[in-house]
């Protein structure tokens, strides 16, 4: 470096898994990070619960504070990077970081998805940015794709496994035949979970990331409040295993589908057929399937949580900032945040449940006696829904009680749950039948 490159300051807030992992990022790569921005990057303090805890980061030469103040008023500082989580004390950041005109670089989906629209507009109106590519999909540049690489596209839809911790688990599930808190108290050790896990595994987290990708997507404001939201915690391995047996997989899935009803955005436990990419996407990695009118089909795949690859997008971000600072361009991106300028957002209408249409596989519990399928398809055919695939499972025990498994074409789920309430009024049911939605992706 030398002594004439001009320096841009930073103050991190929160030094856990990622700021921790931007840290060792930004040191290991200051040259070729400088090289590419003739620009010095300097990391002035971080913000820190426990002045004492063990980090993963060298943070010789750091200033460690546990108040917030110390950073986000400090006028040496240029950008800073909300690295703590949660919407309270991360949304109080944000706001005086903007007002003293410094620009920032999150990861935080739940702020993102709650309040972005507040945001964008407070830092529009002080002419700085926010920049958030990490909040999606961990180290996938899913942000950028869609709203730069994708701007001269009609989006159609977007579907996307956008939560690494339920992936991990449903794979370790699947694949090890562990148990399920087994496996979340691994993705809890590995880093990959929210501070509160339930986020992920009540698919909450998701759904953050889905409002954030449908806005952009659609050209819509954020509305996270309408994204119907199901997680993987009441999934039973046998419907995963049942599944495969059919010839598809169980993922955690986020859809955002421009319908000709309106706008479906739904998060839920989907089969997807096993010859589709995205259905072998495993672990902890995520992936993006995006199709516009003019490119088709687009898949994006890479890691979707850990400390490093989601440094990577933050790295990202911040080169991205310091470019424009450095260019003389301080005032608000040349990119609008959500991709079209705010004015020109359009609120859309979104499809309630009952109109979502797509597939189904239903598992039913019944006595295994005579007469229980003609029924079970009698039920179907009287509203008109085509059975695409069904087996019956040996009876299991004495009780003579068997599983029945149908797959559906693709119909309103307000016909199929008028199905299913017939359904359990047979004397032969012994248990809730279990619905689960398909996609087929093509
Ligand atoms: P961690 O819990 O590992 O780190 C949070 C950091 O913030 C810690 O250093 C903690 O301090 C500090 N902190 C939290 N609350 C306060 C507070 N009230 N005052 C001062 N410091 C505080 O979280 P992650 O690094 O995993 O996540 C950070 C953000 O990144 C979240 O928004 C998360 O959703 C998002 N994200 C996480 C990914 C991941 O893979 N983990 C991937 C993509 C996004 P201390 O260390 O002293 O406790
Ligand atoms: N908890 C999140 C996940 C972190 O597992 O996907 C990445 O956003």
């Amino acid at each position: 470096m030398t002594d004439i490159m001009q320096k841009i300051t930073l103050g991190i807030l929160g030094l856990g898994t990622v700021g921790g992992g931007t840290v060792n990022v930004l040191q290991r790569n200051t040259e070729k990070i400088s090289g590419r921005t003739g620009v010095e990057i300097h990391i002035k303090s971080a913000l820190v619960r426990s002045l004492n805890s063990e980090r993963i980061c060298d943070c010789s030469g750091i200033q460690m504070t546990t108040d917030h103040l110390d950073i986000v008023n400090d006028p040496e500082i240029d950008i800073i990077v909300e690295l703590i989580g949660g919407d309270t004390l991360a949304k109080e950041c944000l706001e005086i970081a903007i007002a003293n005109g410094k620009h920032v670089v999150t990861a935080n989906k739940a702020l993102i998805a709650k309040y972005g629209n507040e945001l964008f507009a407070k830092a529009e109106a002080n002419n700085v940015s926010i920049a958030y590519e990490a909040s999606v999909a961990g180290g996938i540049s899913i942000i950028k794709a869609l709203r730069e690489g994708m701007s001269g596209n009609e989006i159609e839809f977007i579907a996307g496994i956008i939560n690494g911790t339920g992936n991990f688990i449903l794979t370790e599930m699947l694949e090890k035949g562990r148990d399920f808190s087994d496996v979340l108290a691994e993705a809890q050790a590995l880093g990959y979970a929210e501070a509160d896990p339930t986020f992920d595994v009540e698919g909450i987290d998701a759904a953050h990331k889905l409002a954030i990708l449908a806005a952009i997507g659609f050209g819509m404001p954020i509305d996270f409040e309408s994204v119907y939201t199901q997680g993987i915690s009441g999934l039973a391995l046998e419907d995963l295993k049942y599944a495969q047996e059919l010839g598809y997989r169980i993922k955690h899935l986020g859809v955002a589908k421009r319908t000709e009803n309106g706008i479906e955005l739904r998060v839920h436990p989907t089969l997807i057929p096993e010859k589709r990419l995205i259905a072998n996407v495993n672990g902890v990695m995520n992936a993006v399937l995006v199709r516009g009118d003019a490119v088709g089909n687009t898949l994006h795949y890479g890691a979707g949580a850990g400390a490093e690859p989601t440094a990577s997008a933050i790295v990202s971000d911040i080169v991205d900032v310091v470019r424009r600072i450095s260019s003389g361009n301080h005032s608000a991106s040349a990119v609008p945040h959500l991709g079209v300028a705010a004015e020109l957002l359009q609120t859309q209408k979104i499809v309630t449940v009952s109109e979502f249409s797509c597939g189904f596989y239903l598992r039913l519990t019944v006595n295994d006696e005579p007469g229980v399928m003609a029924q079970v398809t009698q039920i179907f055919a009287e509203k008109n829904i085509s059975i695409e695939a069904i087996i019956q499972k040996e009876p299991t025990d004495e009780q003579k009680i068997v599983q029945i498994i149908l797959l559906t074409e693709e119909c309103r789920e307000k016909l199929l749950d008028e199905c299913i309430q017939e359904i359990q009024s047979l004397s032969a049911i012994q248990a809730p039948a279990v619905k689960i939605r398909v996609e087929h992706l093509s």
